[in-house]
C-alpha cells in the first residue's frame, strides 16, 4: 500500500454520509450566487441583445434607444473594454463581437435597475446586420472543410495488413448528437468593487482560477486585483469548466463601470441558445474481425461539432479518441480527428469529456456488426475485453483488467443474466408487437486530465485554538459530493469526528492557481492536498503529543478526537487538549500543501504515453421494453456493478452513479437538440430552448428496478486513501440502454437482423427502425449484404414542432 492510498483505523472516509448540504438543497436554504443577490444593495441586472442570424456581420450598432428606457443604467459595448476583449484562453472567442458567430450570440449588454427594464433596454437597442453565408451541421462543416484547432492522429500497429488479413471487415458512418447540460442552475455571476478597486466576483464555475484570469484580461488587472468565489453550483456538469468567463466578466465589467454591484443570470433560454454543450460528432469507420469476432483492426476518423470557437473542443477530441477503445483489445488502430467549425454555440465539456462519444462509437460499431457476425453481443463484448498485459492504442498498460472481468462476472450473476435472456426470447417469441431486449456494456474510462500540467492542486488546512478544523481547497462543489469527502479526508488525516471540521467556499484568494474541478479529479486532487496539510498539522502535534505520553513521535495515534500512544492502553488524551497545548507552545496550527499526480507522461502531437493515473471499471445490464406501434419504450430493469476503488463516500458514490447513468441514458435515449437547419430566416436558430421541447429523464424514465452495487475489494494504490474518481465514468453505462433497445428493435425482424439506430435513439427513432426491420422480414432477407450503407434516417428530417410547445417556449423564457 502507498502511503496516499493507506487508511488508518477507524477511519472516517468510507462512511456512508448525506451530501453535506443535503437538507440545505431541498429545504432551500442552500445559498447559490444568484440567492445573494437579495442580500446586496443596489444591484444592477444585466441583459443580453442577442443576434437574429446564425453568421453575419454587425455594420452598425446603436445603444442611444436604450437609455430612453426608464432605469437603463448602462450599455456596455466593445467600446467599454479596457483590457482584451475576449473570454476564452484560445482568444478566439471576442467577449463584444463585430462578427456574430451564431444565432442568439450576445452583442452587447444592458445594465438596469431592474431585470424587465434591462430587457426592455436590450430590445430598444437597435442593430443593423449584414447576414453572411453559415454553416449549421457538421456535414455541411465537412463538406466546406471548415474546421478548427489541431488534427490529431492515434496509431498503432499495421492496420493495412491487419485488414487484408481480417475475416470479415465491416465499414459505416454514424452521426449523432450533443447534450444540453441543463443544470438546475443556469449560468450566474454577482460582481462588485471594493473601495481599494479589488474586484470580487461570485460566480458559478467550475473553474474559478481561470474565471479569475478572464477577468483580470478583460479588466486589464493583474489576478490579485480579482477574487472569485464559488460557494457552490447547482449542477455544472462541465457546462461551467469555461463557459462561465465571459459571463463572469461582463458583469465585472459592469461594476467597475458604475460602482455598483452587477448581477448576470441567464435565464434558462438564454443559457440554452447562448451556452456551449456536449459535442456531437461525426464517425466514419471500417472495422476489420477475425473468424472468432476478435478485433483486428480498427480505422476511424471522428469530426466533433465545436461551434463557433475553439474552447474545449481539442481536450475532448483528444479524450474521445483515447476512448475509442472503450474495454476492448484491438492490436491495430488507427484514428483521425477534427472539429468541424460551424456557426453555433461553442460546444464544450461535459460529463465524459469526449470519452462518452468515443466509447459510443465502438458500442455502435459492435452493436450493429454482432448480428452480421452470427454472434451474441454479449459474447461478442466479452471476447473482445481487455485482459492482463493488453495496452491501449496510446500505449498505456491497462492497469487491473481483471477488476472489470469481475465487475463483468458479477453483473452477469446477480443480473441472472443468462436466465433473463431465455425468458426475453420466448417473451418475443409470443408478443409480435412488443419486445424485449437485455444487452450488457462495459465501462472503461481514464482518470487524470489530459494535459499533465491541469494535474495538480492545492490546500489550506486551518486548526483553530478550541481544536477546530477550517479546510479551504481548490475544487468546487457543483453538487457532486467533493467538500462531503474533503471533510471525510480531513477528519480522517487528523483522526477527529467528522463534527470538528468545516469547509469554507472555494475562493481564489484562499488557493490560487487551481484547475477546474473537472476530468472527476476532483477528490483525488484536492483530497490528497488536503490528506498532506493535514498531515503536516499532524506530525507537529505529534511532537506535543509525544513529550506529554512520554513516547516517540512515530508511537503517537490521533483518532476520533483522541490522541494516544500505539498499541498503548494507557492515556489518552482529547485532540483539544493537545491543540491547546500546541499554541502555547507556538506550534504552527495551519498548513498550506500541495499534490501533484506522479508518473504520467504525454505526448500529444503523436498522441501516445500514459496520460491517466489509473481506469475506472464499470459494468451495466439494461432491460427495455419496445412498443412497435409507437417506439415508446420503458427501462425495465438495470444492474449495474461500478468500480470506486475503496469508496470515500459510498452513498455519495452510489448517488453518482445512478445519476450519471440516467444523464447518460438522456443523452441517449431522450434529449434531442435540434437546431433550424432550413434556409429560411430562422436558419442555425436552437428550436429545442426549453423543457417543453427538450425531453429531459424524469421519474417516468427512471428505471423501473434499479440495483447499483460497487465493486468490492479493488483499493486504488495510486490515490487517496485507495479510492478512485467515480464523477464522470458511470454516465457511459447508459450504452447499455441503447444497446437494449437496438436489440428490441432487432427482434421485430429475422434472425440476424443488424438495426442501424439513431442517437438520441428517441421513440420516434426507435419507431422508425422497428419499420426497417420489419421491413427485412417483408423482402425476406437479412441485411447481411452491404452494411456499410447507413440507410437514410427519417427521423432527422421527420421533426414537427407543435405551435403548443412554442408558446410553453415563450413563456418560460419570461421567468
Ligand atoms: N454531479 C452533480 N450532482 N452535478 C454535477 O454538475 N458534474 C460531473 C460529476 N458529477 C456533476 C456531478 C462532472 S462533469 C465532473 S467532471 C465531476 O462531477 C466533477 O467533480 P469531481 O471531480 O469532484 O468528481
Ligand atoms: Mo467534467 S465534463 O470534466 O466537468
Amino acid at each position: 500500500m502507498s502511503a496516499l492510498s493507506e487508511r488508518p483505523a477507524n477511519p472516517v472516509v468510507g462512511l456512508s454520509m448525506p451530501h453535506e448540504s443535503a437538507a440545505g438543497h431541498v429545504t432551500g436554504e442552500a445559498l447559490y450566487t444568484d440567492d445573494l443577490v437579495l442580500r446586496s444593495h443596489r444591484v444592477l441586472h444585466a441583459h443580453p441583445v442577442q443576434a437574429p442570424h446564425a453568421h453575419a456581420r454587425i455594420t452598425a450598432l446603436r445603444t442611444e434607444p436604450a437609455y430612453d428606457v426608464p432605469g437603463v443604467v448602462r450599455v456596455l459595448t466593445a467600446a467599454d473594454v479596457p483590457g482584451v476583449n475576449d473570454a476564452g484562453v484560445k482568444h478566439d472567442e471576442p467577449l463584444f463581437p463585430d462578427e456574430v458567430m451564431f444565432h442568439g450570440h450576445a452583442v452587447c449588454w444592458v445594465l438596469a435597475e431592474t431585470l424587465e427594464a434591462a430587457r426592455l433596454g436590450a430590445a430598444a437597442v437597435d442593430v443593423d446586420y449584414e447576414p453572411l453565408p453559415s454553416l449549421v451541421t457538421v456535414r455541411e462543416a465537412i463538406e466546406a472543410d471548415s474546421f478548427q484547432g489541431g488534427q490529431p492522429h492515434l496509431e498503432r500497429g499495421d492496420v493495412g495488413s491487419a485488414f487484408d488479413a481480417a475475416e470479415h471487415v465491416f465499414s459505416g458512418e454514424f452521426e449523432f448528437s450533443g447534450q444540453e447540460h441543463f443544470y438546475l442552475e443556469t449560468h450566474c455571476s454577482l460582481a462588485q468593487v471594493d473601495e481599494n478597486g479589488q474586484v470580487f466576483v461570485q460566480c458559478s464555475t467550475q473553474h474559478p482560477s481561470e474565471t479569475q484570469e478572464i477577468v483580470a484580461h478583460v479588466l486589464g488587472l493583474h489576478s490579485h486585483e480579482v477574487t472569485v468565489q464559488c460557494l457552490r453550483m447547482g449542477g455544472a456538469f462541465g457546462g461551467k469548466e469555461m463557459q462561465p468567463h465571459g459571463y463572469a466578466a461582463i458583469a465585472a465589467l459592469g461594476a467597475t463601470l458604475t460602482g455598483r454591484p452587477v448581477r448576470l443570470r441567464l435565464n434558462r433560454t438564454q443559457d440554452m441558445t447562448m451556452s456551449g454543450k456536449r459535442h456531437g460528432f461525426h464517425a466514419r469507420w471500417r472495422v476489420g474481425f477475425d473468424a472468432d469476432g476478435r478485433f483486428q483492426a480498427l480505422d476511424a476518423t471522428l469530426t466533433s461539432d465545436g461551434g463557433w470557437s475553439l474552447d474545449l473542443s481539442e481536450p475532448v477530441l483528444a479524450r474521445a479518441l483515447c476512448h475509442l477503445d472503450n474495454s476492448y483489445w484491438i492490436p491495430n488502430v488507427r484514428a483521425n480527428g477534427r472539429v468541424a467549425k460551424t456557426h453555433k454555440t461553442s460546444q464544450t465539456a461535459f460529463r465524459g469529456f469526449g470519452g462518452p462519444q468515443g466509447m459510443l462509437v465502438i458500442e455502435d460499431i459492435l452493436g450493429r456488426c454482432a448480428p452480421l457476425l452470427g454472434i451474441e453481443p454479449d459474447e461478442l463484448r466479452a471476447r473482445n475485453l481487455y485482459r492482463p498485459g493488453h495496452t491501449t492504442p496510446y500505449g498505456q498498460p491497462v492497469g487491473h483488467p481483471e477488476r472489470l472481468h469481475a465487475a463483468w462476472e458479477q453483473v452477469l450473476a446477480s443480473g441472472d443474466f443468462a436466465a433473463r435472456t431465455q425468458e426475453i426470447a420466448r417473451f418475443n417469441a409470443a408478443h409480435a408487437h412488443t419486445k424485449r431486449g437485455l444487452a450488457i456494456t462495459p465501462v472503461k474510462f481514464g482518470i487524470s486530465f489530459n494535459l499533465t500540467a491541469f494535474n495538480q492542486a492545492g490546500a489550506l488546512v486551518h486548526v483553530y485554538k478550541d481544536g477546530s478544523v477550517l479546510i479551504n481547497h481548490g475544487g468546487t462543489e457543483m453538487g457532486q459530493g467533493l467538500h462531503t469527502k474533503m471533510t471525510q479526508v480531513a477528519a480522517t488525516a487528523l483522526g477527529v469526528p467528522l463534527a470538528k471540521v468545516r469547509l469554507a467556499p472555494t475562493r481564489t484568494d484562499k488557493v490560487p492557481n487551481t484547475s477546474a474541478t473537472a476530468a472527476s479529479s476532483g477528490a483525488d486532487l484536492n483530497g490528497a492536498a488536503i490528506k498532506n496539510a493535514c498531515e503536516q498539522i499532524r506530525e507537529r502535534l505529534a511532537q506535543v503529543a509525544a513529550t506529554r505520553l512520554g513516547v516517540s513521535p512515530a508511537d503517537v495515534r490521533f483518532s476520533d478526537g483522541e490522541v494516544h500512544a500505539v498499541a498503548f492502553s494507557g492515556e489518552r488524551v482529547s485532540w483539544e487538549e493537545i491543540v491547546h497545548a500546541a499554541y502555547f507552545q507556538r506550534v504552527q496550527l495551519f498548513a498550506a500543501a500541495f499534490y501533484r499526480t506522479e508518473d504520467l507522461h504525454w505526448d500529444s502531437s503523436v498522441m501516445h504515453g500514459e496520460p491517466f493515473k489509473y481506469f475506472a471499471y464499470g459494468v451495466a445490464a439494461s432491460e427495455v421494453e419496445v412498443d412497435g406501434f409507437t417506439g415508446a419504450n420503458t427501462l425495465r430493469r438495470v444492474d449495474i456493478v461500478h468500480d470506486v476503488g475503496e469508496s470515500l463516500s459510498p452513498l455519495i458514490d452510489i448517488g453518482q452513479v445512478e445519476g450519471a447513468f440516467v444523464q447518460g441514458a438522456g443523452w441517449l435515449t431522450l434529449e434531442d437538440l435540434r437546431w433550424d437547419e432550413s434556409d429560411g430566416p430562422g436558419r442555425g436558430r436552437l428550436l429545442t430552448q426549453a423543457a417543453s421541447t427538450y425531453k429531459l429523464p424524469s421519474f417516468s424514465e427512471m428505471p423501473a428496478e434499479f440495483n447499483v452495487a460497487l465493486l468490492q475489494h479493488a483499493p486504488e494504490e495510486g490515490a487517496v486513501y485507495g479510492s478512485k474518481a467515480v464523477g464522470e465514468p458511470p454516465l457511459m453505462l447508459a450504452f447499455s440502454v441503447r444497446e437494449a433497445l437496438r436489440q428490441a428493435v432487432a427482434a421485430f425482424g429475422p434472425a440476424g437482423t443488424s438495426v442501424d439506430l439513431a442517437s438520441p435513439a428517441t421513440p420516434e427513432a426507435v419507431w422508425w427502425a422497428v419499420q426497417q426491420a420489419r421491413r427485412s422480414v417483408e423482402h425476406g432477407h437479412v441485411a447481411e449484404g452491404s452494411p456499410g450503407v447507413v440507410p437514410d434516417q427519417p427521423a432527422a428530417d421527420a421533426h414537427e414542432y407543435e405551435p403548443e410547445s412554442e408558446r410553453v417556449q415563450h413563456q418560460l423564457s419570461r421567468t
